[in-house]
């Protein structure tokens, strides 16, 4: 095992993004902390203007903002409940007319309410599923609504738009106590293949990521003590846990015309977590 491995060192910044997204704009959903904030950022250096959704945390969403106007690019905040229609819509129109079109939508906003099943409250499932798959579905509604009126812009880019859903590894592991949160991510990963399938021939590209084990607060209590993080690594064949830019370089890359023929996938980011580390000396 590595020393970061060992020691639960935040793992070195990775190079300096090119810049893949210039004279594009970006919708990050739940963009004031965590992957979402790093998908913002990592937009915002690829060149892209980035509106930056948020639904709790005016001043951590301005902060976001700031970081992004500092690298040249314009990033505005938009506050809005994802699950709900009415805001979502609002929230699209005033970014339309903000930055005259949207063309890349990170469906990112998601939470966690983990209980044993037999505890589980009708409005823990509830608020799992609304937030994580209708609000994807709200969101993404609305985003293709705009690539379609606007078309292929050939100066900016192949295509007519661009669509990434935050899923994460439990679309693909079974995940005991968070049912919930297992089923939202399932749901994604057939909403996005369905998508995807509907609307390629309108040149728009829909795709996922599937995160790991990613040091923001979703999972604190799975990486912020050495035991847990001992636990952790004993998942992540890689020997590290994910910094949040893993998966904002990565987003960018997948939303730039370098990703251009990559068209209904799930790309996992996850130091290998789905390749069944435990089969590595066992079975
Ligand atoms: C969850 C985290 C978890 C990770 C790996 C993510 O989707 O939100 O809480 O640590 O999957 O299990």
């Amino acid at each position: 095992m590595t020393d970061t491995a060992s020691s639960n060192q935040s793992a070195p910044p990775l190079p300096p993004l090119p810049q893949l997204l210039t004279g594009q704009t970006a919708l990050i959903t739940g963009a004031n902390s965590g992957i979402g904030e790093a998908v913002a950022l990592a937009m915002g250096q690829a060149g892209a203007n980035v509106a930056i959704n948020y639904v709790a945390g005016d001043d951590a969403a301005q902060a976001v903002a700031d970081k992004i106007a500092a690298l040249g690019v314009k990033a505005k905040i938009y506050k809005a409940d994802v699950s709900d229609e009415t805001q979502v819509q609002a929230m699209f129109a005033a970014a339309i007319a903000d930055f005259s079109t949207v063309d890349i939508l990170v469906a990112n906003a998601g939470l966690q309410r983990d209980a044993a099943f037999t505890s589980m409250t009708l409005a823990q499932w509830n608020t799992v599923l609304s937030v994580n798959l209708t609000g994807q579905f709200l969101c993404a509604r609305e985003a293709v609504k705009e690539f379609l009126r606007r078309g292929v812009v050939a100066s900016v880019s192949r295509s007519a738009g661009k669509i990434i859903c935050m899923s994460s590894v439990h679309q693909q592991i079974p995940w005991g106590g968070h049912v919930n949160y297992a089923t939202s991510k399932g749901g994604i990963k057939l909403m996005m293949e369905s998508l995807a399938q509907e609307l390629a021939p309108q040149r728009i590209r829909v795709n996922a990521i599937g995160p790991g084990a990613i040091r923001t607060p979703i999972n604190t209590s799975a990486w912020d003590t050495q035991d847990a993080y001992d636990k952790l690594m004993t998942l992540v064949p890689y020997g590290r846990i994910g910094e949040p830019e893993d998966i904002g370089h990565v987003a960018a890359w997948l939303a730039s015309d370098h990703a251009d023929y990559v068209v209904g996938a799930t790309l996992f980011v996850d130091g290998g977590m789905t390749l069944y580390p435990g089969f590595a000396t066992n079975g």
